[in-house]
């Protein structure tokens, strides 16, 4: 295993020709009017002094399979995670997520964590293979009833559920029946999400359906860099569509349960930039297209963009074999706000991509807070002045550096809250903000060579000890939310 966790415009679509024959996606149907986002919300007008909205939700984030272990409690089976770590060579070193942080047995020592550090917003994610961990479809009650628990333990301490449906663990028995190849995962996810939804949605404040559907369309299925591990870039374009109609799905799915709440995307965003002048505005358009527009514009606009042909045949084709003429209204259903994750820019150069800001430790991200308030104005502009919530942002420990005692991530947060807050001054909506991640976890592909936390885990007991970066993001939020 290299270092890279994914590589921004090293994907197979990006590197094909553009040759494909003109592609019908969505291109009749698309009709701003019918897809959208909800505009109500706080007023950025109501920030002064440098201070951040009335309401603003701090917080932190993380996902079931990271962070949970307990991989076979309560009647949990495997998720196509748990199949992949399990190949040799695929881990960086070596680890599974068997136990991970514990989190499952440990929730409310880490709630108590998210007390102490003043947050009003959790993120976290709900596993799929535990509350529909057979084919049959039957709900588990088991494992449901964690989240239940943690649900209501978080109402207890006065902070905000934010609930993730999907964060890439596909039960594998889903896998085994063409997972998001097949169209028919659609009608699977939204029939596990009004499972939970009908025992979750009178309190959980709102709902993130699917956790980046770009890294599972490139790293899943164009670079095989994680699970499943595919390379194929035809099947790649059907996935993508079918992970929107997902989203569609179940966003319909949630108006009609009748919870309470809001639902939206959470996509993976990088801004664009040319190196130089050399570089043409054409070659800037089509990486922002392959990074950006092809996620967002058909669940905020209701159809795919222009240009789609420059990410080559195969996956034009794959998309194209996935799309059905009532799909555009599904996916552009109305969400109430944009949720996005942001790490790295994508600086563009004549031959490629280019290192041009500090790189972190996991070499794949540039730091630069200056992109995330580019990404929110770009958002508030392009796509009708939305609300917006960050659900991820966050930088791994750093080389050399006492993990305890990390002050880059202190600058890390404290230039990117910056960047943020400049972004309200001018108008735009944002209501949210969420620390990636609580605890040190299991990175993936990367295991526990690259660590995000607050909250640093010792490996021998699961000790929870605290970063410097803890103490500095509870007094921030503590003198933000005064
Ligand atoms: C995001 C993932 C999250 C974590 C961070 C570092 O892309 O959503 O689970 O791996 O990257």
């Amino acid at each position: 295993m290299g270092i890279s966790r994914r590589l921004l415009l090293g994907s197979s679509a990006a590197a094909a020709a553009g040759s494909a024959a003109g592609c019908s996606l969505f291109r009749a149907a698309s009709a701003t009017g019918s897809a959208g986002v909800d505009m109500s919300g706080p007023s950025a007008t109501t920030t002064t002094g440098g201070s951040f909205p009335p309401g603003f939700a701090w917080g932190v984030a993380t996902s079931a399979f990271q962070i949970e272990g307990a991989v076979a409690a309560d009647g949990r089976t495997p998720s196509i995670w748990d199949a992949y770590t399990a190949i040799g060579g695929r881990i960086a070193d070596g680890s599974t997520a068997a136990v991970a942080c514990d989190h499952y047995r440990r929730w409310e020592t880490d709630l108590d964590l998210m007390k102490q550090l003043g947050i009003g917003s959790y993120r976290f994610s709900i596993a799929w293979p535990r509350v529909m961990p057979t084919a049959s479809g039957k709900v588990n009650g088991a494992g449901l009833g964690f989240y239940d628990r943690l649900v209501d333990g978080l109402v207890a301490r006065g902070i905000t559920p934010v609930a993730t449906l999907f964060h890439w663990d596909l039960p594998t028995y889903l896998q085994d029946a063409g997972g998001w190849e097949n169209r028919d995962s659609a009608g699977w996810f939204v029939d596990y999400a009004q499972s939970v939804f009908a025992r979750l949605g009178d309190r959980v404040g709102s709902w993130a359906t699917i956790n980046e559907t770009k890294i599972i369309t490139q790293l899943g299925y164009q670079q095989g860099a994680m699970a499943p591990g595919k390379r194929d870039t035809l099947a790649s374009g059907r996935v993508m569509h079918h992970l929107n109609l997902a989203h569609g799905r179940a966003v319909q799915a949630f108006r009609a349960s009748g919870a309470h709440g809001q639902i939206g995307p959470c996509f993976a965003l990088a801004p664009c930039y040319a190196a130089d002048e050399n570089v043409a505005p054409e070659t800037v358009a089509r990486i922002d297209l392959q990074e950006n527009r092809l996620y967002l514009d058909p669940l905020l606009r209701g159809s795919y963009p222009d240009g789609l042909e420059s990410l080559g045949s195969d996956f034009v084709h794959g998309v194209d074999s996935a799309v059905r003429s009532d799909d555009a209204a599904v996916i552009g259903a109305t969400v109430d706000f944009v949720g996005f994750t942001y790490y790295t820019p994508a600086i563009i150069g004549s031959s490629g991509p280019v290192q041009r800001y500090p790189v972190a430790a996991n070499g794949w991200q540039q730091i630069y807070p200056q992109g995330l308030h580019d990404l929110l104005t770009r958002i508030h502009r392009d796509y009708q002045g939305p609300n917006i919530v960050v659900l991820e942002n966050g930088v791994p420990d750093a080389l050399g550096e006492d993990p305890i005692d990390d002050h880059h991530r202190i600058d890390f947060l404290r230039g990117h809250l910056s960047a943020a807050h400049q972004a309200i001054t001018e108008g735009v909506r944002l209501t949210g903000y969420h620390v990636w991640s609580l605890l040190d976890n299991f990175e993936w592909a990367q295991g526990y060579t690259q660590t995000f936390g607050l909250v640093s885990i010792e490996p021998a007991t699961l000790r929870r000890i605290p970063k410097a970066s803890y103490r500095w993001y509870a007094e921030h939020v503590a003198s933000r939310s005064r």
